[in-house]
């Protein structure tokens, strides 16, 4: 039996993050400059996605540039933007026809205009769509985004309008970039490190946590499929025993 057909369609995570990580890696590994990998990684983006149709996942969010990435060298920045913004202009045609839904998660308004320009033509374009939720992660880090539901929660309470006994999870959930998504059950992390990198952090509380040797550009759909595999080989107890989970 393949990998793909080991799955139990019936339950498969609704929501997967990845961390796209092993780029620069793979590409010093060929000889190469890390850009080379970053290119080589927007096919991995395309079989992570087609998987996800595949297999009937609704939400798929990739970790495409966090806020700590500014801090690369400026070419490396440079080249990451120009190769964004080129996918985006490249792609978003394919992405429509088959019902992708393109968002994002981050403060995008500290992308280029450009960037800007094409994430926004790609929203407006494919916001209609019912099929998978393509979520960019794009100048996000977890750590910038409670600070900023923190913030507009405490606003809400100075100006009068709740009170901090009002304060419970579900606000803190509501004024997330994520508040219309549901938290993962399924996080995968490329390239063999165990981290999570600043991402997700609220969201991923009782997600499953899948680490792979695969370095990004070599990530195939069968890659995907392994991490649900072994998501489907894990008992979800929540804090509950394991008894209470099987009766
Ligand atoms: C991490 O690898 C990867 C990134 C910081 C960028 C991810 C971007 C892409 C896969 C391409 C663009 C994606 C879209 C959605 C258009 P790394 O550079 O940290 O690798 P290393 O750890 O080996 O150095």
């Amino acid at each position: 039996m393949n990998i793909l057909e080991q799955i139990n369609l019936n339950e498969t995570p609704q929501h997967i993050a990845i961390i796209m990580d092993g780029n620069g890696r793979w590409a010093q590994k060929q000889g190469q400059d890390r850009l080379f990998g970053h290119n080589i990684g927007v096919e991995s983006v395309r079989e992570a996605l087609k998987g996800a149709q595949e297999i009937g996942v609704k939400y798929l969010t990739l970790y495409a540039f966090s806020t700590e990435n500014w801090n690369r060298p400026r070419a490396e920045v440079e080249g990451l933007m120009d190769l964004l913004i080129r996918t985006i202009a490249k792609e978003v045609d394919e992405l429509n026809e088959s019902n992708v839904v393109i968002s994002t998660i981050g403060e995008t308004s500290g992308l280029p205009d450009s960037a800007q320009k094409e994430l926004q033509d790609a929203y407006d374009r494919t916001k209609d769509n019912t099929g998978v939720n393509l979520i960019l992660a794009l100048n996000y880090s977890s750590k910038w985004e409670i600070l900023e539901a923190v913030k507009k929660i405490a606003a809400n309470v100075k100006d009068g309008n709740m009170s901090v006994d009002d304060i419970g999870y579900e606000t803190i959930d509501l004024n997330l970039n994520t508040k219309d998504i549901p938290d993962p059950e399924l996080l995968i992390r490329t390239s063999g490190e165990h981290r999570v990198s600043n991402f997700l952090l609220w969201q991923i509380a009782y997600a499953e946590l899948h680490f792979t040797e695969v370095l990004w550009p070599d990530f195939k759909r069968e890659d995907l499929y392994k991490a649900v595999l072994d998501y489907q080989s894990r008992e979800r107890r929540f804090g509950m025993t394991s008894a209470q989970i099987t009766k």
